[in-house]
């Protein structure tokens, strides 16, 4: 299949970039090419027969449309967005724009072509989006695909809004598309301003490790190649229309999670002191959602599918790989805002 990928230089497009071409499909890699993006994530590929490049925005129309006619893509798989909720509460604005505004133009493009084409039926767009949406929980329950709609952050906000254009295209124009809802990532080529790597080189650091508020807020952990191959997995199989909530089935408090990750460097890089030591709690993000869980069960019975890895063994991993790459986030780390602390202004 070839798939024109968006977001394909960030963190999980390019882990879907990298597996897709593992499996035989021909992938063209549509970016922007933000602060958050990094083609080094891409390397491992770039030189492939399998793989194209195009610098793009995904609210260039005229753009979009020379791209689908130089590819002709079988299936779009859609990640391009601004992800850092953070940054969605400093500035709202930017998560309207690429998120809502870029995923309309993009829906646009796509269904241009793929009308031009005839309409073709196995043609998939296939919308990437986050169980963010869903707004929060308490102690029990889980999300389901039926759970409504009531996101509580701009960022989630803008990726509902996202979510609901992709299914009126379907409904009204009848593209062919496929949506899936996930939870927390996280694994190599993280970037530096997420919680998982912000704890693991603040920690090499020797700085103090931020935890919002007290550390309680639960996250269901999902590893980025657990995720790519989910990904991969729907968009091969799925039916029209359908949706799938992706979970790694790993939920843990932001604490415990913190304290896992210290004990892992205290294992592999020992320090004079425990690295929980360093561990800081910090003011509390506005409208920190409490606790994300996700049910799994609709993909599980429906395409088969489960995680790989468990939390201790996916952060094992992760740990790994940030202690033997510290070229690559060492890179990052001069980026606008990397290092400084987002989100604590309210809409300003
Ligand atoms: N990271 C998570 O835990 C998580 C969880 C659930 C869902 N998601 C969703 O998965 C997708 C990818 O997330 P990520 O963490 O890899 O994000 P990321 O921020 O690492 O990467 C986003 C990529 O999109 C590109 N991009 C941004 N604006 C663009 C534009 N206007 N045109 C073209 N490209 C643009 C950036 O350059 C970057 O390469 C997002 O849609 C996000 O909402 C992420």
């Amino acid at each position: 299949m070839k798939i024109l990928v968006t977001g394909g230089a960030g963190f999980i497009g390019s882990a879907v970039v990298r597996l897709a071409i593992a499996r035989g499909h021909q992938v063209v890699n549509l970016d922007a090419l933000t602060y958050a993006a990094c083609l080094d994530n891409v390397a491992s590929v770039a030189d492939s027969p399998s793989y194209a490049f195009e610098h793009a925005d995904i609210r260039d129309a005229s753009a979009l449309g020379a791209i689908f006619d130089r590819h002709q893509p079988d299936a779009v798989m859609h990640l391009a967005a601004e992800s850092h909720v953070d940054r969605s509460i400093d500035g709202p604005g930017a998560f309207i724009d690429t998120n809502v505004t870029g995923t309309y133009t993009l829906l646009e493009a796509t269904r241009s072509f793929w009308e031009a084409q005839g309409k073709p039926a196995q043609f998939r767009f296939h919308h990437i989006s986050t169980d963010e949406v869903y707004g929060t929980l308490k102690d029990e329950g889980q999300f389901t695909e039926d759970t409504p709609y009531a996101p509580n952050s701009p960022y989630a906000a803008s990726k509902a809004s996202s979510d609901h254009l992709v299914r009126a295209w379907g409904e009204t124009y009848q593209l062919p598309f496929v949506i899936t809802n996930c939870s927390n990532n996280y694994g190599p080529f993280h970037f530096p301003e997420k919680l998982i790597p912000v704890v693991i080189l603040n920690a090499l650091a020797g700085k103090d490790i931020p935890v919002y508020g007290k550390g309680l807020n639960v996250r269901d952990w999902l590893y980025v190649e657990d995720h790519a191959d989910a990904l991969l997995t729907v968009l091969e199989q799925s039916e029209n229309g359908r949706t799938y909530n992706i979970g790694g089935e790993n939920e843990a408090r932001n604490i415990d999670l913190v304290e896992s990750i210290c004990a892992i460097l205290d294992r592999l890089r020992p320090s004079d002191r425990p690295y929980s030591s360093l561990i800081s709690y910090v003011q509390d993000r506005p409208g920190h959602d409490y606790r994300y869980a996700i049910d799994p069960t609709r993909l599980r019975e429906e395409l088969g599918w489960r995680p790989s890895v468990t939390l201790q063994q996916g952060l094992e991993k992760t740990v790994q790989w940030y202690l033997a790459n510290p070229d690559w986030w060492q890179a990052l780390q001069a980026r606008d805002g990397v290092g400084t602390r987002l989100g604590t202004s309210k809409g300003t």
